[in-house]
């Protein structure tokens, strides 16, 4: 039943007891341990006092999954507060009809057809990026992964209208950089030289730069994302104007490489610490030989085991935003109109109740024999879930794969025993020391390139 209300504060503020700007700190410093913390104290819906306004974490599968699903309409997007300037009109941040209208347009450009020619092209520009690693000890994985996965977002998905210049490259590689991480920031104004400030720079230069070659993008009637994207419409017709053309570009942009180099990340520190485990999603890609089709890059069971553990131990996006415009009730618990509601998809991926030894990397407990995701529908949810789950989500689980057995077929790594990366969690959560790995050339008795 959703009412108007104006009590949303008195009754947050009233029940906190984390202190008034330690939210966001101790989110920044130890997300994990903070949704454990509020769990314990307070169940599936905590209040978090966040300087200026009333915040609430939703905890725990059910009352994610009720949030998520939205039922009575209570919740709409909290994006923008947190990256709204920067990630203006991308999909994530429209509501209601007109979510609707924009998401069944850009669903014709994620159809199965289209996701398989991106996937193609992927296959020999993975190859190429790959040629340009130099093997070495102390290799800092994280920046060659997202310096790769930029690389190919931008080829891919703009097909000729790539960056050829590398100083351009790093220009819109940084401004991307900007435009997440303010998502962050704790002072939301501009202030030269501060986060908010680099973030307004970074949409200006992407803008500038899509809008730039947005009439090649048209006129080519190619099949790459961005002219898919002046092409398509829905079935009555409606297409996007050439600035929504720019504003999707430039959210999916982000949504394709942050993400996807997320799990590649993960995925590589788990199998460097586990070398078995590489072995064998190795041996299974070695199999496929040279020039694996979409199909066969579909049917890897165990690296499929060992994409969705890694996104269950480090879910790219931990938390989704939201904003309750009317009184609801989740999970037994009142939420009032005005709060801004974050869900915390990561945690429900630790809870005991559905998963044995959570902090362990075990992706046997995906096998058809346990299938721990089942235990509950939001107990693995690092697509999100209702209106807005993850658009992006077939293909890039193309894309990992393809970037995982290439570099699995090319390379062997291990990290030293007992390293753990030091995460930073200002926004998407990413190693702070770059992951360095020992990164060596597959042996010559493979057959394969190093
Ligand atoms: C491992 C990879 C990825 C993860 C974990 C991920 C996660 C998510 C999550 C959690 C949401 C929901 C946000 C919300 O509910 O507010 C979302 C939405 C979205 N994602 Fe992804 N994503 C990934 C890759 C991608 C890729 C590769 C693309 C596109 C190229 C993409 C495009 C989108 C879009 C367009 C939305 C908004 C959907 C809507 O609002 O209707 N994502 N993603």
């Amino acid at each position: 039943m959703v009412t108007a209300s104006s009590s949303a504060s008195r009754w947050v503020r009233a029940k906190s007891k984390v202190p008034l700007v330690g939210g966001p700190l101790a989110y920044m410093h130890d997300p994990l341990t903070l949704m454990r913390q509020l769990y314990a104290r307070h169940g599936p819906v905590a209040p978090v006092p966040m300087p200026g306004r009333t915040t609430a974490f939703v905890l725990g599968p059910d009352a994610c999954g009720s949030v998520l699903q939205n039922g009575d309409k209570a919740f709409v997007n909290g994006w923008e507060f947190l990256v709204g300037p920067f990630f203006h009109r991308g999909l994530m941040l429209l509501d209601g009809a007109e979510h609707i209208q924009h998401r069944r347009i850009l669903q014709q450009a994620f159809t199965r057809e289209r996701i398989e020619a991106y996937t193609a092209a992927l296959v020999p520009a993975v190859a190429a990026e790959l040629g340009t690693w130099r093997a070495a000890p102390g290799f800092a994985a994280y920046p060659a992964l997202k310096r790769l996965t930029l690389n190919l977002a931008t080829q891919i998905f703009m097909g000729g209208h790539r960056i050829a210049e590398p100083a351009e490259l790093d220009r819109v590689n940084r401004a991307f950089i900007d435009c997440v991480q303010a998502g962050g920031a704790i002072l939301r104004v501009a202030v030269p030289g501060n986060r908010w400030h680099r973030a307004t720079r970074g949409r200006a230069v992407l803008e500038r730069f899509l809008a730039g070659q947005l009439p090649a993008a048209r006129a080519s009637g190619g099949d790459d994302l961005f002219s898919v994207l002046t092409q398509v419409r829905d079935e009555d017709g409606r297409r996007f104007d050439d600035p929504d053309v720019v504003n999707h570009m430039i959210f999916l942009l982000m949504a394709g490489h942050e993400t996807s180099t997320s799990t590649v990340s993960t995925a590589m520190y788990q199998l460097g610490r586990s070398l078995e485990w590489q072995e064998r999603v190795r041996d299974e890609a070695l199999a496929l030989g040279p020039d694996p089709s979409v199909r066969q890059l579909s049917e890897l069971r165990d690296l499929d085991m060992v994409i969705k553990e890694c996104q269950r131990l480090v879910a790219p996006v931990p938390v989704v935003a939201r904003y309750a415009v009317a009184d609801t009730e989740v999970a037994g618990r009142r939420i009032a109109a005005g709060t801004h509601t974050t869900v915390c998809l990561q945690l429900s991926h630790y809870l005991p109740e559905y998963w044995s030894r959570p902090e362990a990397f075990d992706p046997e407990r995906f096998s058809p024999e346990r299938r721990e995701d089942r235990s509950h529908r939001f107990a693995w949810a690092p697509f999100g879930g209702g209106a807005h789950k993850c658009l992006g989500m077939a293909f890039s689980d193309l894309e990992v794969r393809t970037l995982l057995a290439q570099i699995l077929t090319r390379f062997r790594w291990s990290v030293p025993p007992g390293y753990v990366p030091p995460m930073s969690n200002v926004s998407l959560p990413y190693p702070r020391d770059g992951l360095p790995i020992d990164l060596r050339p597959l042996s010559a008795a493979t057959g394969v390139s190093r």
